[in-house]
């Protein structure tokens, strides 16, 4: 039996971290006809067909405990070197589970709760990770200056309108699914009305620069194109 390898990367710094994304999306790649199947497909395309047959060989004979220790890196003396590195190379390239301490990383760093109008539809899960992700894209457009933030993937705009309504950055949402955009667009409706009344109650003067674009199939290449058409500055989170 043996265990995992040390991990060689490092998220030291940003050059560091994108080193280990690329070590994990070259490592990925000729799996990615497996990983992007749904479900049905894996039956109806015998998708297993195309995984190494000496793996599925061995693997088919192995005791549940066996394959029950693969996702923690553990591998058998007997199975196929090819197997074996697969199962140690994976291991070494997850990510850390460790929380980084944000205050630390991002100095003036501050989570704060959602009113209830720009958390409505989410839930408890949701909301934390609403409060804390904004709080930090928050920090980090405001430590670059930046004049505009673009939400790639927004959904229904929960991320993209906390940004804007609450933190009064310019938002540009960008998502595939034309429903989201329709879900996002009355939500936005229904939290300026709050914004409003808020207006004519206290006499703040609210400005909301948030935009939605609908955009199908969108690849890499094209969201960088749309993102330069429509900003000065781009900032990669
Ligand atoms: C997990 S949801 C995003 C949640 C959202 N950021 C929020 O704050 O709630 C992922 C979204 O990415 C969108 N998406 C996936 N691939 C995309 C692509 N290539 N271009 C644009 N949007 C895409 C999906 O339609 C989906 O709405």
């Amino acid at each position: 039996m043996q265990m995992a390898m040390q991990c060689p990367y490092s998220c030291e710094t940003a050059t560091d971290t994108l080193q280990w994304i690329k070590a994990i999306v070259d490592f990925l790649k000729p799996f990615t006809f497996l990983i992007n199947a749904h479900v049905v497909n894996f039956f109806t395309d015998k998708l297993w067909e195309a995984v190494d047959k000496d793996w599925i060989d061995c693997l088919r004979n192995e005791p549940i405990e066996n394959l029950l220790r693969i996702p923690s890196g553990v591998v058998q003396d007997h199975w196929p070197d090819s197997l074996k590195e697969f199962v140690l190379t994976l291991k070494s390239l997850v990510l850390p589970r460790k929380q980084a301490d944000l205050h630390k990383v991002l100095p003036g760093w501050k989570v704060t709760s959602l009113s209830s109008v720009l958390a409505q539809g989410m839930n408890l899960k949701k909301k934390h990770e609403v409060e804390v992700l904004s709080a930090v894209v928050n920090s980090v457009a405001n430590s670059v200056s930046t004049d505009t933030i673009v939400d790639v993937g927004a959904g229904q705009g929960y991320l993209a309108q906390v940004l804007s309504f609450q933190f009064q950055h310019s938002v540009v949402a960008i998502d595939a699914c034309s429903q989201h955009g329709k879900v996002m667009n009355a939500r936005a409706e229904r939290i300026k009305k709050h914004y409003a009344a808020q207006t004519r109650k206290f006499g703040y003067l609210w400005d909301f620069p948030f935009d939605f674009l609908y955009i199908r199939n969108l690849q890499y290449l094209e969201i960088t194109n749309i993102m330069s058409e429509h900003l000065s500055h781009v900032v990669q989170l």
